[in-house]
């Protein structure tokens, strides 16, 4: 059994179950809510795929339409947060993150990447939250032009396990990913 009090191998179960996501669809890790601001400063959020997880660039990613609300309340505030709750791990893991957001050529390389049946992800017309006046009055455009890659620089990262007794950390990029315990 893990050390309780051990802050690395707490970190070190948070990378395993995040990374986990990318890989298998069935992990919790799989579908993080995503957290942004809206320019009026409302919260949003809504699920996203886990697309890519990395410990030592300190960065997930998700993929999204250029086109999405998303995307306008990004280029407004780049701050954002990916919450998942993973019930295997009794785990809550909140990534605090600001985005950086590419398309074009930038991105030409992950769209080969995309399966032809996951293209129709990405473009909409009209644009992803138009009233439209039937549920189908739109057309897919699966499309580079609008296929947006959110690469999501992690500033913090908090864990909270409902182990006996209840634990939570928070780890720092700012601090070499230093942990410290927090009340939960
Ligand atoms: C299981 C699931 C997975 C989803 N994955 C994504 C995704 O990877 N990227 C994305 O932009 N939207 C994804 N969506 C749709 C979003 O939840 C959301 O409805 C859409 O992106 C529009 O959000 P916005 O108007 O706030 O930008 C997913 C929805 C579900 C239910």
């Amino acid at each position: 059994m893990s050390d309780h009090n051990d802050l690395g191998a707490f970190l070190d179960l948070g990378w395993q179950r995040l990374t986990r996501g990318v890989a298998d669809r069935r992990a919790a890790a799989r579908h993080p809510v995503f957290a942004t601001v809206s320019p009026e400063g409302a919260p949003e959020a809504r699920t996203v795929v886990l697309r890519g997880a990395s410990r030592a660039d300190g960065t997930v990613e998700v993929h999204t339409d250029g086109g999405s609300d998303k995307v306008m309340s990004l280029r407004a505030n780049p701050l954002a947060q990916l919450m998942i709750w993973d019930e295997k791990a009794k785990l809550q893991i909140r990534l605090s993150t600001s985005v950086d957001i590419s398309h074009g050529n930038a991105v030409v390389d992950r769209w080969q990447n995309v399966p032809d049946g996951s293209r129709i992800a990405y473009g909409a017309s009209p644009k992803p939250g138009t009233p439209i006046p039937s549920a189908a009055s739109y057309t897919k455009l699966a499309s580079l032009d609008w296929f947006t890659v959110l690469t999501c620089r992690i500033e913090s990262i908090e864990l909270m396990q409902l182990v006996d007794p209840h634990r939570r950390a928070v780890f720092k990029a700012s601090a070499g990913w230093a942990g410290e315990w927090r009340v939960p």
